[in-house]
């Protein structure tokens, strides 16, 4: 079916653009919306003669303007069809080397990582962030902790939640990862323990490693946190620290309950053991629930980390550290033999995105549709694959009958849909029956990954002895 956009909204969606010439302010407002996906891709716009009458310009101006649109990428003629939009490069731009190194790898689609593209409304506020960028041009652009203003935002969302923070209680970082790198160089040395989940976000386990630490992993299972497994490892290995995910954990997808933490944090108190709080995901309830209070309202000396990738975008590279007071100097020593500060426009984006009340509501929306049509897909073509939906986040963790994660993984991989089977997420070995499937892409790309996941299954199915491995290791 034919996207289309009428006139009038398209006139209300470009407001009043620039007209020092007109044609070319037109032209700039609706590069902006394209980009920033308010006007979706493959959208045929409005006619010429349309257009024209809802603007009150004259042809020429929205000739010129579509002309403009055509030759910067960001549309396209069809003959006969009508103008529709796209953007330079086309969907593949989204794509990366690095997370996709082989050669055809750009049709593929790419479900290895758990990340979406952006919400609308990113383009616009970067857009913004540009003219408040000349105020700190005067100053050497290096900020720590964090631009202050920035500081004061992300506190606010900690005041909101019911756990009180000053505005030094935060250090901006690029990434929720590059907090962990920083936490595992403040507070950990050679050898010293480090509790994990298992399975796990196996990126933050890594930074966790580079430190020196040594890890103990207990499990939590498809049900959910085995506490009592925690509390056992707690007592044998008392380690230093924990590293847990309670909010939508990356890859299971569980909440962990008000209850389950304080029982958690009763069993750190009685080891003395830090708890280190992946947030990641916190922001991304899907049924629009009330979530439980933070980690940290119930163990104080926790140390939280937080990120902007999820619930806005991973291009900002933004996410931060929230300590308890008297942890600053520590954590800038750290931070300053790794990097010296987040970027300045980036953190200005993020001031602008954090005060806007529409973008996080439309962005949950979104990705509630994409769960839901995974979920349907799943359902319907992998019968025998089970899962317990995930109330938020990003990811379905399936486990099939038996061990096969790595050989559909594979089979996928050969058919152009690219998923992170089990043992990614392992930290000690094991958990080949599951594969992580993240809803970050939208619907269509997801049925259609579903489909490709669901020849594979059949497939290994038919020779389960067949196994090979993707060696693919990177995983967001
Ligand atoms: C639990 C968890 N922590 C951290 C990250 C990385 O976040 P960032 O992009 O902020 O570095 C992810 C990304 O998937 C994640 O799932």
């Amino acid at each position: 079916m034919t996207r289309t956009i009428s006139a009038a909204r398209v006139a209300t969606l470009v407001g009043d653009f620039d007209r020092s010439p007109a044609y070319a302010g037109l032209a700039d407002a609706l590069v902006l919306l394209i980009g920033d996906g308010r006007i979706t891709l493959d959208t045929r716009l409005p006619s010429e003669r349309e257009l024209t009458e809802a603007l009150g310009v004259s042809r020429t101006t929205v000739t010129r303007a579509y002309a403009e649109l055509r030759d910067a990428g960001y549309a396209r003629a069809r003959q006969g069809a009508g103008t529709f939009t796209r953007v330079p490069g086309g969907r593949a731009r989204a794509h990366d080397r690095a997370l996709l190194p082989r050669a055809g790898d750009s049709d593929a689609i790419d479900l290895n990582c758990a990340a979406p593209s952006a919400p609308p409304g990113i383009a616009a506020a970067y857009a913004a962030a540009v003219a408040d960028l000349p105020a700190y041009l005067g100053g050497h652009g290096y900020f720590p902790a964090g631009l202050p203003e920035l500081q004061r935002a992300i506190a606010a969302t900690y005041d909101d939640r019911g756990l009180p923070t000053d505005p030094d209680q935060i250090m901006v970082t690029p990434g929720a990862l590059a907090a962990a790198s920083i936490i595992a160089q403040a507070f950990t040395g050679p050898g010293e323990r480090v509790l994990v989940e298992s399975p796990v976000y196996p990126n933050a386990t890594d930074a966790l490693r580079h430190g020196g630490a040594r890890l103990a992993a207990y499990p939590v299972d498809p049900d959910g946190w085995d506490l009592a497994a925690a509390a056992a490892a707690l007592r044998q290995t008392a380690p230093r620290m924990a590293y847990l995910i309670p909010d939508f954990q990356n890859p299971t997808g569980h909440l962990m309950t008000d209850a389950q933490r304080e029982e958690y944090a009763g069993h750190l108190r009685r080891t003395h053991t830090t708890a280190i709080v992946d947030e990641a995901h916190q922001a991304l309830p899907l049924e629009g629930q009330e979530m439980p209070r933070p980690f940290a309202a119930h163990a104080p000396d926790t140390i939280t980390i937080g990120s902007a990738s999820k619930a806005y975008w991973g291009g900002l590279r933004l996410g931060w550290i929230r300590a308890p007071k008297g942890m600053g100097d520590r954590l800038t020593r750290a931070r300053v033999s790794l990097d010296l500060g987040a970027p300045v426009l980036e953190q200005l984006v993020l001031v602008r995105l954090l005060a806007d009340p529409e973008i996080l509501p439309v962005n949950r929306d979104r990705l509630r549709g994409h769960r839901d049509a995974l979920v349907g897909a799943v359902r319907e073509q992998l019968p025998d694959w089970s899962f317990h939906v995930p109330t938020g986040g990003l990811a379905l963790w399936c486990r099939l009958p038996g061990s096969f994660g790595t050989a559909v993984a594979a089979e996928a991989e050969a058919r152009g849909a690219i998923v992170a089977p089990g043992p990614v997420f392992a930290v000690e070995g094991g958990l080949d029956s599951f594969l992580r499937i993240p809803w970050g892409r939208p619907a269509d790309e997801l049925t259609a990954a579903v489909g490709r996941l669901a020849e594979a299954w059949s497939v290994v199915r038919e020779r389960p002895s067949g196994r090979t491995p993707t060696g693919r290791v990177m995983v967001a």
